[in-house]
């Protein structure tokens, strides 16, 4: 299994988006580990210059930063375009994303606006334009982070919960249509993981989930799940059993609850 694993991602250009911290940053190095170069997205100039430092320091494959803000539309379709015209990417992962912790009624326009070009449209334009070239090829992968925010509506999280709806039944519907080209297309479903996440979704209020995986064990079972073509990739036993009990239980009950728990740790 575990020659098979090295084998998949052995010599192989991997595009990270959100490969700056958190969860994107341990895949970025687990998948230099295996022997891939990686072509690192993201907007903060000192974390890119140490990841590629520490990518570059132990690679024959030169890994290389771009820095964008994907929610600006126009600059995001230029840099898609240009790596397209550059390089042939055999695997994409769409790991860059954010939350808002608080009432929709809250929201600011421009974050809600921010949010959907991140969450969702950033996801849609990287597929399409690198599942088709894949497809033709007949090879390569995708990875799309959802949450486990993706099973259930999240009351105090609303529209995050939402983009992440978008990412359960795109990617399973993508999964389904690439499956006789060879092309993989997963999806991770995370729950609480330690990262910058919640310091940024709460404006720096939380500074950290109170319980939560780490990042690199999240990024392990992300990547493995890929190399296997896992349709869904849940990772730990707990967020199984939110998966789980979201099919089981009324969802009067499920969204009580959980507007108690953001009551209890956010209000
Ligand atoms: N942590 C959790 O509890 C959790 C749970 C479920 C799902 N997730 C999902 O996991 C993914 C990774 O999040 P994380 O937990 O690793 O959080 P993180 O530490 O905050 O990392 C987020 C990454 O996305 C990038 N990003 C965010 N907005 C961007 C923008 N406008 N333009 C370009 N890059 C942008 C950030 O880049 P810069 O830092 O360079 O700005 C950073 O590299 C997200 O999709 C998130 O929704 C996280």
């Amino acid at each position: 299994m575990e020659k098979d694993f090295v084998k998949w991602f052995s010599g192989k250009t991997a595009l990270v988006t959100g490969a700056t911290s958190g969860i994107g940053r341990e895949m970025a190095k687990l998948l230099a580990g295996r022997g891939c170069r990686i072509l690192a997205l993201g907007r903060d100039k000192e974390s890119m210059n140490s990841l590629l430092k520490e990518l570059n320091a132990n690679s024959r494959l030169l890994s290389e930063g771009f820095l964008v803000d994907l929610a600006d539309k126009d600059a995001r379709r230029k840099l898609i375009k240009k790596i397209s015209k550059n390089y042939e990417i055999d695997i994409l992962i769409n790991n860059a994303g954010f939350g808002y912790i608080g009432d929709f009624y809250l929201m600011a326009e421009d974050l809600a606006d921010a949010m959907r070009e991140v969450n969702i449209n950033t996801v849609v334009d990287f597929c399409r334009e690198f599942l088709p070239k894949m497809m033709k090829k007949r090879q390569g992968g995708i990875l799309n982070v959802g949450s486990t925010a993706s099973f259930f509506g999240t009351p105090g999280s609303s529209l995050y919960g939402a983009t992440k709806h978008f990412i359960l039944g795109f990617t399973d519907g993508l999964h389904q249509e690439a499956l006789s080209s060879g092309v993989h297309v997963a999806g991770v479903y995370p729950g609480h993981t330690h990262s910058r996440f919640v310091e940024r979704a709460t404006a720096g209020k939380t500074k950290n989930w109170h319980k939560a995986m780490s990042s690199v064990l999240v990024a392990e079972l992300a990547i493995q799940g890929l190399s296997q073509n896992k349709i869904r990739i849940i990772p730990g036993f707990y967020n199984k059993m939110l998966f789980w009990a979201a099919k089981a239980l009324p969802i009067s009950f499920i969204l009580k609850e959980l507007r108690a728990k953001f009551v209890r740790n956010h209000a």
